[in-house]
């Protein structure tokens, strides 16, 4: 199994970014993943290849152009799922990535300026993907974080790095705490820190239940919302 990434995007260069290095790149050179960044500017004409203009009711900034979205999009071969980056999106969660990850292609569009002409967004059918309550300056990075939690999920990209049954959110909770030697830790302020007793008993029935106590323990602080 592996996954096309089609970017359409003014900056090409951001890719593959972080995405090139450690297991993620390494599983590009594998080509369990590949990309294709397209710049949209290369479907603008004329000396100044505009892609945007000022929108219809006023306000501020630039709006990009529907036409040139248009052309980009039906250039792809492959287009798979369309997926348009936007703080206005559905969220982002593991179930969604989860469902993304195990498509052969997916068609990734980032915005800039104050976004895209929603013509275009109708007309092509691109979902709307948020990566979370924030707004950034472009959708390039929320294009990397959606690829990088599909990438990992593809088969043997992890090895064994990752027991996928007990991260964050595959089971709806917060991952539990992790130690490691030394078991005893003097911290700089001479403070000691001990590991769990538990985890060093060698009682694997009791450690599983330690650690599904924590986890909801964390979830209930923290994210009392995936509880509901
Ligand atoms: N572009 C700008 N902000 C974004 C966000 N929070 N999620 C996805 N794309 C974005």
């Amino acid at each position: 199994m592996s996954i096309q990434f089609n970017i359409l995007t003014l900056f090409p260069d951001m890719f593959p970014g972080s995405l090139g290095q450690s297991l993620s790149g390494k599983a590009l050179e594998r080509r369990d993943w590949s990309y294709e960044a397209i710049n949209i500017r290369d479907f603008a004409q004329g000396v100044h290849k505009n892609v945007d203009d000022t929108p219809y009711g006023g306000g501020a900034g630039m709006v990009m152009r529907a036409d040139l979205i248009e052309k980009a999009t039906l250039s792809i071969e492959k287009p798979g799922r369309k997926i348009y980056l936007s703080p206005r999106g559905t969220p982002l969660t593991q179930a969604l990535v989860k469902e993304l990850a195990s498509t052969p292609a997916l068609t990734l569009l980032c915005g800039r300026y104050e976004g895209v002409d929603q013509r275009v967004l109708d007309a092509q059918d691109f979902e709307e993907v948020s990566i979370g309550d924030y707004v950034l300056s472009g959708g390039e990075p929320a294009a990397l974080i959606l690829m990088d939690a599909c990438i990992r999920l593809l088969p043997g990209v992890m090895g064994n790095e990752t027991t996928p049954d007990e991260e964050s959110f595959s089971n709806g909770l917060l991952e539990y705490p992790h130690y490691t030697r030394p078991d005893e830790w003097a911290a700089a302020d001479g403070n000691v820190h001990k590991v769990p007793e538990i985890l060093k008993s060698g009682d694997h029935a009791k450690i599983k239940a330690w650690r599904e106590e924590e986890a909801l323990k964390i979830t209930k602080k923290r994210r009392p919302d995936l509880l509901k």
